[in-house]
C-alpha cells in the first residue's frame, strides 16, 4: 500500500480490523495511551470520543496522531515488505580461480537449508559474501545472484543491504556494553516484535540450550565466550530476525550444539547457508554445493541413502566425541568405547 491508500484505509477501517491486520497497531495506541478507545470505529471517529486533552499532552491533535499512525505502519509495512518476500534466491554462476566459467543455475527456494563443503581455500567464504552483497557479477568471481528470479537494482542492493541477510561469521565482536537481556529487548524493539518480552526469554532458552556452557541473562555480552555469542546469534536470527536469508560460515569449533543449530534454523522457512567440515551438517541439509578451486564444482541434493545414514554417523561421531572427553580428562580408552 503506498501513503494515500494506507491513509484511506486507516479512515475507513475500523480498529478492531486494523488491529487484526496489524496486531503492532497495538502497541502504536499503547504508546499514546489509548488502549481503552473505542475498537468500532475507525481511528479519526474514535478519537472524537477521546477528547483533545489527552492527545494535546503528546503534542498533537487527531489528524497529527492520524499522521503518526499511518508512519508508524507505513515503516512496518516497509520493512516486512523489503524482507519478509524471498520466495527464492538464484546463483548463476561466475569464474573460478583459473577463470575457468562455473556453468551454474542454482535456485533455492525458501525453507531450503544449503551445504557448502570443499577444502579450506576452495572458496567457500567467498561465495557466502557474494550472496550477502548481492553480487551483479561486480565481485572478484563475477557471480549474479537473482532475488524471485530478478537481479536486485543498486536502490534494492542498498536497501535491502544488512536486512536480506543475517551473516554469522567465523568472527564476531559485540563491542557494546549490554547485558545479554539488554541486547536482546534491543532487538526485538528495533525490529518491532510484538510481544517483546516473550520473545527475548525464547531467544534467551534457545541460546542456551545451543550453547556448551550456560551463562545468565543478566551477562554481559562482552563476557561470553566465543562459543556462546554464536549460540546467542543463531537463536537471535533464529526467533527475531526478518532476514529471509541466513549465511553461516564454519561454525564446527564454535562449542554450540551444531546439530540443533542446524534444525533451529531449519524449521524457520528461511533460506540458509552453511559452510561446513562437519559431515553431520553437510548432510542435514536438502543440498550441499561442492567447492573446488573457488568455483562451484557440484551440487549434489543429499539423498535417501545419504540421509539413512545419518544415524549411523551421527553414533561414529558420538563414540568420537566420548573418546576425546576421556582424552581430555585424563581417563583411559577401553574396546568397550568403540562398541
Ligand atoms: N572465484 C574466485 N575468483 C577469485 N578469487 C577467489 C574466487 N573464489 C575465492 N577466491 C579467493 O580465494 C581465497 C580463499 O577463498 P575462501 O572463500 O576464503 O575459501 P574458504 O572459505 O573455502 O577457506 C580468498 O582470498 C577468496 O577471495
Ligand atoms: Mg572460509
Amino acid at each position: 500500500m503506498n501513503t494515500a491508500d494506507l491513509m484511506t484505509y486507516l479512515k475507513n477501517t475500523n480498529l478492531e480490523k486494523i488491529l487484526k491486520d496489524y496486531p503492532i497497531a497495538g502497541d502504536f495506541l499503547a504508546n499514546f495511551r489509548l488502549e481503552a478507545i473505542s475498537k468500532v470505529l475507525p481511528l479519526p471517529q474514535a478519537l472524537e470520543e477521546v477528547g483533545e486533552e489527552t492527545l494535546a499532552e503528546f503534542g498533537l491533535d487527531s489528524y497529527g496522531l492520524l499522521q503518526e499512525f499511518c508512519i508508524f505502519l507505513e515503516n512496518f509495512t516497509r520493512v516486512e515488505e523489503s524482507t519478509g518476500r524471498v520466495s527464492s534466491l538464484t546463483i548463476l554462476g561466475g569464474f573460478n580461480k583459473l577463470k575457468e566459467p562455473e556453468n551454474v543455475e542454482l535456485t533455492i527456494a525458501a525453507g531450503e537449508v544449503i551445504s557448502v563443503v570443499g577444502p579450506t581455500g576452495s572458496g567457500k567464504s567467498r561465495l557466502l559474501s557474494d550472496i550477502e552483497c548481492l553480487a551483479q557479477r561486480d565481485t572478484p568471481t563475477a557471480r549474479q545472484i537473482l532475488i524471485n528470479g530478478i537481479a536486485p537494482d543498486d536502490l534494492q542492493r542498498f536497501e535491502m543491504g544488512g536486512k536480506l541477510v543475517a551473516q554469522l561469521s567465523q568472527n564476531m565482536n559485540f563491542v557494546m556494553d549490554l547485558t545479554v537481556r539488554e541486547f536482546l529487548e534491543m532487538h526485538a524493539k528495533s525490529r518491532l516484535a510484538r510481544n517483546t518480552a516473550e520473545i527475548v526469554e525464547k531467544c534467551f532458552l534457545s541460546a542456551n540450550e545451543l550453547s556448551g556452557e550456560k551463562f545468565t541473562i543478566d551477562t554481559k555480552l562482552t563476557q561470553l565466550s566465543g562459543g556462546q555469542s554464536r549460540a546467542l546469534m543463531i537463536a537471535d536470527t533464529a526467533n527475531m530476525s526478518n532476514s529471509p536469508v541466513i549465511l553461516i560460515d564454519e561454525i564446527e569449533n564454535a562449542g554450540i550444539d551444531r546439530r540443533q543449530a542446524i534444525e533451529i534454523l531449519a524449521k524457520s522457512e528461511k533460506i540458509v547457508f552453511i559452510s561446513t567440515h562437519d559431515p553431520l551438517l553437510a548432510l542435514r541439509a536438502d543440498k550441499r554445493i561442492v567447492m573446488k578451486n573457488g568455483g562451484i564444482s557440484k551440487v549434489i541434493r543429499t539423498s535417501d541413502v545419504e540421509r539413512k545414514s545419518l544415524a549411523a554417523i551421527e553414533k561414529i561421531d558420538n563414540t568420537l566425541q566420548a573418546i576425546r572427553n576421556r582424552l581430555r580428562s585424563g581417563e583411559i580408552i577401553t574396546e568397550e568405547l568403540l562398541k
